[in-house]
């Protein structure tokens, strides 16, 4: 289930053709989920434009409320094992939640359906660097059709290290090759309050995801 129809959609009347679909079409075939086996559908069933020069927007809340029930009343009577919901505008039309950054990747069970949130294509075009948690999902939402484990996940425990430890550990991850991300308000390096707020470091050698909160207040990490 994805958003809402654009331009594109709206003149072939057919869910996502354009680049998103594009896409997400390419990511099924991939994961090998055939065309036949699932339905495409959108959250909102009309192209939401700006009135003053025609252009995209995302649906209103009124939108999604007066659309979504046709997709819920196609669940209630397909019952569909599993159905996933890409994006924002499609948790919260379908199962009215909030949030697609933080539940994303986890199973909601409602009335016997699972729910698979996922980001939308559109998100990765823009963040192509998150094509792999796409493909990833939809791999999930294969394996859960098929009667996979709902909590195949298993989420590491990250550690926090208190700011005297973070130099050491900090050194002693980059022993072996590691995985390095970092949290900062924006892009902008010269803008006022420009800092680092998190270094996020997984190392090869013992697996262990850590989280150095530089930009708390009370973490006072002078090296
Ligand atoms: N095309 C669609 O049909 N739906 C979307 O959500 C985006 C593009």
């Amino acid at each position: 289930v994805g958003e809402a129809p654009g331009a594109q959609e709206e003149l072939q009347d057919r869910p996502f053709i354009g680049r998103s679909g594009q896409l997400l079409r390419e990511l099924l075939a991939e994961v090998g989920i055939q065309p036949a086996q699932i339905r495409i559908d959108n959250t909102v069933v009309c192209h939401p434009t700006f009135a003053h020069n025609g252009k995209d927007r995302k649906p209103s809340n009124k939108e999604i409320k007066a659309c979504a029930g046709h997709v819920q009343t196609y669940i209630e009577r397909n019952k569909p094992r599993v159905v996933g919901l890409l994006g924002d505008v499609a948790l919260r039309g379908v199962l009215g939640l909030a949030g697609i950054s933080d539940r994303r990747g986890q199973v909601v069970e409602r009335d016997g359906v699972l729910y698979l949130p996922m980001f939308h294509p559109a998100y990765i075009l823009r963040n192509m660097g998150r094509r792999s948690v796409l493909r990833a999902d939809l791999e999930r939402l294969k394996s859960l059709s098929e009667g996979g484990n709902v909590h195949t996940y298993k989420y590491p425990e990250v550690y926090v290290p208190p700011a005297d430890e973070a130099p050491d550990i900090i050194r002693s991850c980059f022993e072996a090759p590691v995985g390095l991300d970092y949290e900062t308000p924006g892009l902008d390096v010269l803008a006022p309050g420009f800092c680092l707020i998190t270094i996020n470091l997984c190392s090869t050698k013992d697996h262990r995801p850590v989280v150095i909160p530089l930009g708390h207040p009370e973490y006072e990490c002078s090296d």
